[in-house]
C-alpha cells in the first residue's frame, strides 16, 4: 500500500547508523521525497530511472575485514550521483581499490576542523570561511583515495574526508552532515540534491493529504474502520483523516485507562466528538489498569499488563461493531526503519514499547497505515492542514504506558492523583514561561521513596518527584534541558506548596544515553 505518487526519489542505504534517518529528513525537509532501505530490499527496486542520487549512510561495520556489508558495483555503473558518508566513504574507497585503515590513535569522535583543499560543488557555499566545524564518528580511515578520486577536504587525522570522482557522479564524506553538530550540514545534502542529482523540490506534505485522502477511500470503499484513539498526534491525525475519507464508517474507541495526565482524556473526548464529530466511543477502564497494577514494580511487567489489557479491551469493544474490515494505525516512518534490521544484526531492544501493534493477528482485520511513510514533524503539517487544533498537535510525545512508568515503583491511584497534580503545575508553568515548544518533552516522576521535610512548624514525611526536560530530535538521543535558576526555584516552591503529598523536587540533569527519557 504506498500513499504518494511521486517518481522521482532519493533513496538511502541504510548500513545501520543510528543517524541515518536524519539524513531522510533532512533531505524531505529540502521538499525532496527520499527514502531509506537495506542492502535486502535492493532487488525489490524496478525502475532505476525513478531514483535521482543514491546516499550510502554510515554504520557499525567495517570493510577491513574479510565480510563486510556492500552493495554491488553495477549500482556505480548507472550513473546515478552517490553519496557515501563515513561507512558508505570507506566502502566506496574499498570497492574502488582506495586503502582503508583501522587506527586506535588517528580514530575521530566528536568535533573535527575540516580545511578546503579543492574546489567542488559538493561544497559550494559550504566553506563561508576557509575551515569548518564537522561532526565525526569513526575509528577507520581512507589513507589512500582510489584511482581517479580527488581530494576536497581534509581534517588533521584524516585526509581524506571528502572526496569526488566528477566522471563518475560518485562523492564520499567521512563526516555527518546529516547531525545538527556539523555546521551548516544541509548545504551538502542541498549541492548534492540540486547541483548534482538536479532533481526537483516537489515533495510537500499538504499536498500529500489528497492524495492520501484519495487512497484512502479508494482502499476502503464502502467498508468501516476501527482506530484506536488516544488523543496524542499519531492517532489524532489518522482519524481526522480517515474521517475525512469516509466520514461515520470510522468508529474509533478511546481507552482511558486512568494513567493520562490530569484532565487531558476528557479534554480530547471533546473535542473529537463536539468539535470534529466523530464517531468515537469512550471506554472507562482505570479501575481494571489499577486493579491489574496492583503491587507490580518491575517496569517489564507494568509495560505488558498494561498493553495486553489495552488489546483485551479494545478486542472485546470493536466485536460490539458489525462488519469491521480494517484496522487504523498511526505508524509512523521511523517505526517502519526501525522495525527491521539494517544489516541483520543490530541494536538490542532496550524497553519493550507499548503500542496497538499484534492486534490485527489476533482480530483478523486488514491494517491501514496512513502515516507510515512520515516523519513526525510532517504528520504535525499535515494535522495542521487538517485543521486539527495546536493543544494537540503540538503536544510532546507521550508514552504508550502513561503515567504507570513515571511512577518507580508501585502504581497506586493515590501516587497517580499526587503526579497528575505536580505535573499539572509543571507543564502549565512551561507553558506560561514559553518554554513548552523549547523542549522535547517534559514531565514530572514520582519516585519511590519519602523523605523528611518540615513546613510551618511541623515535620512532614513525603515523596520526592522529579523534574525531566529534555530537548531532541527524535528521542534517540537527548539532553536535558538547561533551565534558568529562577524557573526551578519557581517550579519547586509551587509544587511543595501546591501538591500535598510532595515535600522534595530535584531536576535531572542525564542525558540519553547513559539514561533514557522515561524513568522506567
Ligand atoms: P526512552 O525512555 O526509551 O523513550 O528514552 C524514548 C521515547 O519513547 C517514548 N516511549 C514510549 N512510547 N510506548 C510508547 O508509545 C512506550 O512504551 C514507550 N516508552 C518510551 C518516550 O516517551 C520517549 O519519547
Amino acid at each position: 500500500m504506498q500513499f504518494h505518487d511521486l517518481k522521482e526519489k532519493i533513496i538511502i542505504i541504510d548500513f545501520g547508523s543510528q543517524v541515518t534517518k536524519l539524513i531522510a529528513r533532512r533531505i524531505r525537509d529540502l521538499g525532496v521525497f527520499s527514502e531509506i532501505i537495506t542492502i535486502n530490499d535492493l532487488h525489490k527496486i524496478k525502475n532505476y530511472n525513478e531514483i535521482k542520487g543514491i546516499i550510502l549512510s554510515g554504520g557499525p561495520s567495517t570493510v577491513t575485514k574479510k565480510i563486510f556489508p556492500r552493495i554491488p558495483k553495477e549500482i556505480f555503473l548507472k550513473k546515478i550521483p552517490i553519496l557515501g558518508i563515513c561507512y558508505g566513504l570507506q566502502l566506496i574507497a574499498k570497492l574502488f581499490g582506495g586503502y582503508i585503515k583501522s587506527s586506535k590513535t588517528k580514530r575521530e569522535f566528536g568535533r573535527a576542523i575540516l580545511f578546503r583543499k579543492n574546489q567542488s560543488l559538493l561544497t559550494k557555499n559550504f566553506f563561508n570561511i576557509k575551515n569548518k566545524s564537522v561532526w565525526m564518528s569513526h575509528q577507520d580511515a581512507v589513507t589512500k583515495a582510489p584511482k581517479g578520486f580527488k581530494t576536497i577536504a581534509s581534517t588533521k587525522e584524516s585526509k581524506l574526508t571528502i572526496i569526488e570522482n566528477t566522471n563518475s557522479n560518485i562523492y564520499g564524506v567521512q563526516f555527518h552532515p546529516e547531525v545538527t553538530h556539523t555546521e551548516n550540514g544541509k548545504q551538502i545534502f542541498k549541492n548534492f540534491l540540486f547541483s548534482i542529482c538536479k532533481i526537483k523540490k516537489k515533495w510537500h506534505v499538504t499536498s500529500q493529504k489528497i492524495k492520501l485522502i484519495k487512497e484512502i477511500k479508494k482502499i476502503v470503499k464502502n467498508d468501516k474502520v476501527i482506530c484506536a484513539l488516544s488523543g496524542g498526534v499519531d492517532s489524532s491525525v489518522v482519524a481526522l483523516l480517515i474521517n475525512k475519507a469516509i466520514r461515520k464508517n470510522l468508529i474509533c474507541i478511546m481507552v482511558d485507562t486512568g494513567l493520562m495526565r490530569k484532565d487531558e482524556f476528557k479534554y480530547s473526548y471533546n473535542i473529537f466528538k463536539k468539535k470534529y464529530k466523530l464517531n468515537v466511543k469512550l471506554i472507562n477502564a482505570s479501575k481494571i489498569y489499577f486493579k491489574k497494577l496492583k503491587n507490580i514494580h518491575d517496569p517489564e511487567k507494568k509495560r505488558k499488563i498494561i498493553g495486553n489489557l489495552f488489546i483485551k479491551i479494545f478486542e472485546k469493544e470493536s466485536r460490539r461493531f458489525k462488519g469491521i474490515k480494517y484496522l487504523a494505525q498511526g505508524t509512523l516512518y521511523p517505526d517502519v526503519i526501525e522495525s527491521r534490521s539494517a544489516t541483520g544484526s543490530q541494536s538490542s531492544k532496550i524497553k519493550s514499547h507499548h503500542n496497538v501493534g499484534g492486534l490485527p493477528k489476533k482480530m483478523n482485520l486488514k491494517l491501514i497505515e496512513p502515516l507510515k511513510e512520515f516523519f513526525k514533524d510532517e504528520v504535525r503539517i499535515l494535522g495542521k492542514s487538517l485543521g486539527l487544533i495546536d493543544n494537540i498537535r503540538k503536544k510532546h510525545p507521550f508514552p504508550g504506558p502513561g503515567l504507570a512508568i513515571r511512577i518507580v515503583g508501585r502504581v497506586t491511584p493515590q501516587k497517580i492523583k499526587i503526579l497528575q497534580e505536580a505535573d499539572y503545575i509543571y507543564i502549565n508553568e512551561l507553558i506560561n514561561q514559553k518554554l513548552y515548544h523549547k523542549i522535547w518533552q517534559a514531565y514530572v516522576g514520582l519516585l519511590p521513596m519519602k523523605t523528611v521535610g518540615v513546613m510551618g512548624d511541623s515535620r512532614t514525611y513525603e515523596y520526592t518527584c522529579l523534574l525531566r526536560a529534555v530537548v531532541s530530535e527524535d528521542g534517540m538521543t537527548a539532553d536535558y534541558f538547561n533551565f534558568p535558576k529562577d524557573f526551578l526555584d519557581k517550579i519547586s516552591n509551587k509544587i511543595v506548596n501546591g501538591v500535598p503529598g510532595i515535600n522534595r523536587v530535584v531536576y535531572d540533569i542525564t542525558s540519553k544515553p547513559p539514561s533514557t527519557i522515561e524513568l522506567e
